[in-house]
């Protein structure tokens, strides 16, 4: 196995891993998934505690790091809102940072302000596990997925990707083309006009020598796609609830669209799902979300187990 030193860092943000990194989560991954299946019962990190601090609602993320934490023999505390915590009476998170830091030795956080990962890991001892910051990073999440579409394809190079919907507020696209572009992949960012990848991630990819492309239009984009990554319209994040009714449903993938146009396509969403893909597709083979949220749980064990040094 290809190791490298993960030992002590924080992860915060697509853009810190390299491509040996990369690779050498997916094969701890990989080789989790193998034992977890085989149901073998794993003590790696037996007598190390995790904060899991959750100042978002979260359904998937906090309830795949905890599992993680378990599967691996940890133990977990935490909170699963804000209103939980004492930042309902007013402290700081670097306050609340620094407390759960005398207890634990891995904190895994959401909260909804772009950069609190980075604030918090500026007071934290533990390392500190971005699980989505705001509209700005999902480290955790575009490693899954990017295990994923290894899984599901077999390899990440020389696949078209597709990625559609809210590219503007959508934390897990902005931490997914920072992994997807260390492998020979194509981009097609799809989305409304108001709402796509903001100019300086697109720029920062061409000045790399990703090939990106940009459109509206959903149905030539699907059929160049290998995998089509659907994403909900990110309502939270909408100042006028109007704008987002404008654009709610602007996108939907229908298993007859699918059919018509591209019934190879590998079809991921890091969920939850509103309206942009009909239940209708979850049947066929190409549709992974489901899939894709179960890689979610030894994704996150082998990060743990990687940054506590015990992989
Ligand atoms: C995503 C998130 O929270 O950014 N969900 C997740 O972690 N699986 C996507 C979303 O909420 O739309």
């Amino acid at each position: 196995m290809n190791k490298v030193d993960l030992v002590g860092k924080d992860i915060l943000d697509g853009a810190q891993f390299t491509r040996d990194e990369l690779e050498c989560i997916m094969d701890v991954a990989r080789d989790f998934r193998e034992k977890l299946t085989q149901r073998k019962q794993l003590r790696l990190v037996e007598g190390y505690v995790m904060g899991s601090l959750f100042f978002e609602p979260s359904t998937r993320t906090r309830l795949s790091f905890e599992t993680a934490m378990h599967r691996l023999g940890g133990a977990v505390v935490g909170f699963a809102s804000a209103s939980a915590s004492s930042t309902a009476k007013g402290e700081s998170l670097e306050d609340t940072i620094r407390t759960v830091d005398q207890y634990v030795d891995i904190i895994a956080m959401r909260h909804p302000e772009i950069g609190s990962a980075q604030r918090a890991a500026a007071v934290a001892e533990a390392v500190v596990i971005n699980g989505g910051d705001g509209a700005g990073q999902h480290p955790t999440q575009a490693l899954l997925d990017l295990f994923t579409i290894k899984v599901e394809r077999g390899r990440v190079d020389g696949n078209t990707i597709v990625l559609c919907g809210d590219l503007k507020n959508g934390r897990t696209v902005h931490a997914g083309v920072e992994l997807y572009k260390h492998y020979d992949c194509k981009l097609i960012f799809l989305a409304p006009e108001a709402l796509r990848m903001p100019a300086g991630i697109t720029a920062h990819l061409r000045a790399q020598g990703v090939v990106v492309e940009e459109t509206s239009e959903l149905e030539p984009a699907l059929a160049q796609a290998d995998i089509f990554y659907m994403t909900r319209i990110q309502r939270e994040r909408f100042a006028d609830p109007a704008e987002y009714e404008k654009l709610r449903g602007s996108y939907v993938l229908s298993r007859e669209i699918i059919e018509r146009i591209n019934p190879g396509v590998t079809v991921l969403h890091p969920l939850p799902r509103v309206d942009e893909i009909t239940s209708d597709v979850d049947g066929l083979p190409g549709a992974a979300y489901f899939r894709q949220a179960n890689n979610g749980v030894c994704v996150r064990m082998a990060l743990i187990a990687l940054v506590m040094g015990k992989a």
